[in-house]
């Protein structure tokens, strides 16, 4: 092992009883911590905590779901056809099709779909009831299940209540509404795993919770709602610079979400794995990496243009804040991995490395977008993630590789 937390890791002090405690007293649940971001850069919530309490003044040129069928409405031309603010066409055609590669996202994506009760957990719940992983490990595990869990809700409440409206393409309605269907999968295979170790719905539940009695979870999940809210409760009309920069704001922090917050969170079970604790568990991981992986390709695609059709948007200012959001998200990373790993790691995985991988990540999202990067990480501190990526199945305009049956054993190469 080359980790530096294998020289480094101190076992944790043994537990006064039987039921293992959280390595840091974490906030009470009848007074949760503030929501607020102690991260005097992340951005006040809104006052009303209410998604839709308030909708911005619609143009009825620009494309909506909401606009009435009107006969005689003309099919609309691929020039009119814009990802964002197309005027004059009804967003319910579904021709033509002006991003044939979001299409292929979509057909890409529905050729990976998986249910998370075809991966036998029997393994892992003998690891999980007979003592296999400390206990440092199993709080960094029930901090980990717990914000992957919450933020696999956030994700899809975010498309759903501030960006689908915003997007006038139907091919990426499309793929968004698929989207959503998968986070929703994500959800089920967190929720099977935790079933599948034996846990009752009360001890689900003390898990399940952490996101909300942990400040960093609190703290990390808020950060992103605070955009969502932003666009949800902006008082410019659709269209209007105001209303599309808090839009792309929302954006930068919905690809955070798919390109760094997730791959971070699901390194820490694959450190797990391959320490050969928690393989099973590991699996859905990797199957809900995949998912994620295609979410920010097409995550970026969408981001990249946008800003090709619509220029403005990425001015100067947007783009220094658009390195600040990614500093923020960093940051709020580095705190989430102090926190699931309280004395500075388990085996086989570091602090360190953690906050470096984070560091990376933020260079190489700050990269697709064009810009520099913040923290000049040379070497990927986790090198050894590669064996847990799995390929993307090929789309239908490329042939299938390998024949993927839902239903059947879900081995990959
Ligand atoms: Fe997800
Ligand atoms: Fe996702």
């Amino acid at each position: 092992m080359t980790d530096s937390a294998n020289t480094r890791f101190v076992p944790p002090s043994p537990p006064q009883t039987g039921t293992f405690k959280a390595p840091e007293p974490a906030a009470p649940k009848a007074a949760p911590p503030p929501a607020k971001a102690e991260n005097t850069s992340v951005q006040t919530p809104p006052e009303s905590s209410t998604l839709n309490s308030k909708k911005s003044s619609r143009d009825p040129a620009i494309a909506s779901s909401l606009n009435r069928v009107t006969i005689g409405n003309k099919a609309p031309h691929a020039d009119d056809i814009r990802i964002i603010g197309g005027k004059n066409y009804d967003v319910r055609q579904p021709v033509p099709i002006k991003y044939p590669a979001v299409r292929e996202h979509f057909l890409s994506a529905r050729n990976n779909f998986w249910t998370p009760h075809e991966i036998a957990m029997g393994d892992d719940k003998i690891q999980w009831n007979t003592g296999d992983l400390t206990e440092e490990e199993i709080w960094m595990f029930k901090c980990n299940i717990s914000y992957l869990t919450a933020s696999d809700n956030l994700v899809p409440d975010n498309l759903d209540n501030a960006i689908l409206a915003q997007i006038t393409a139907s091919e990426m309605r499309q793929y968004m509404r698929w989207q959503i269907a998968e986070e929703s999968n994500h959800i089920e295979s967190y929720f099977f795993i935790l079933e599948s170790f034996g846990l009752d719905e009360k001890g689900q539940g003390q898990i399940f919770s952490l996101y909300q009695d942990v400040p960093e979870l609190v703290n990390k999940l808020n950060w992103n709602l605070d955009f969502t809210n932003n666009v949800v409760n902006c008082e410019h009309p659709q269209g209007s610079r105001e209303a599309n920069r808090a839009l792309m704001e929302d954006l930068i922090s919905y690809y955070v979400f798919e390109y760094l917050f997730f791959p971070l969170g699901f390194s820490q079970v694959f450190a797990l794995a391959r320490q050969g604790k928690l393989r099973n568990t590991a699996q859905q991981y990797q199957y809900i990496w995949r998912d994620e992986n295609l979410h920010a390709i097409n995550g970026r695609w969408m981001i990249l243009q946008i800003i090709r059709e619509n220029p403005e948007l990425w001015d100067a200012s947007m783009q220094v804040r658009t390195r600040e959001i990614i500093n923020e998200a960093v940051k709020l990373e580095t705190a989430f991995g102090s926190a699931c790993m309280p004395n500075g790691g388990i085996p086989g995985l570091s602090v360190k490395s953690y906050t470096q991988y984070a560091q990376l990540m933020g260079d190489n999202l700050l990269k697709t977008l064009g810009l520099n990067p913040l923290f000049n990480i040379k070497e990927h501190p986790m090198s050894w993630l590669s064996e847990y990526e799995m390929k993307q199945e090929v789309n239908f305009f490329e042939g299938r590789v390998r024949d993927y049956r839902v239903g059947s054993s879900l081995d990959w190469d």
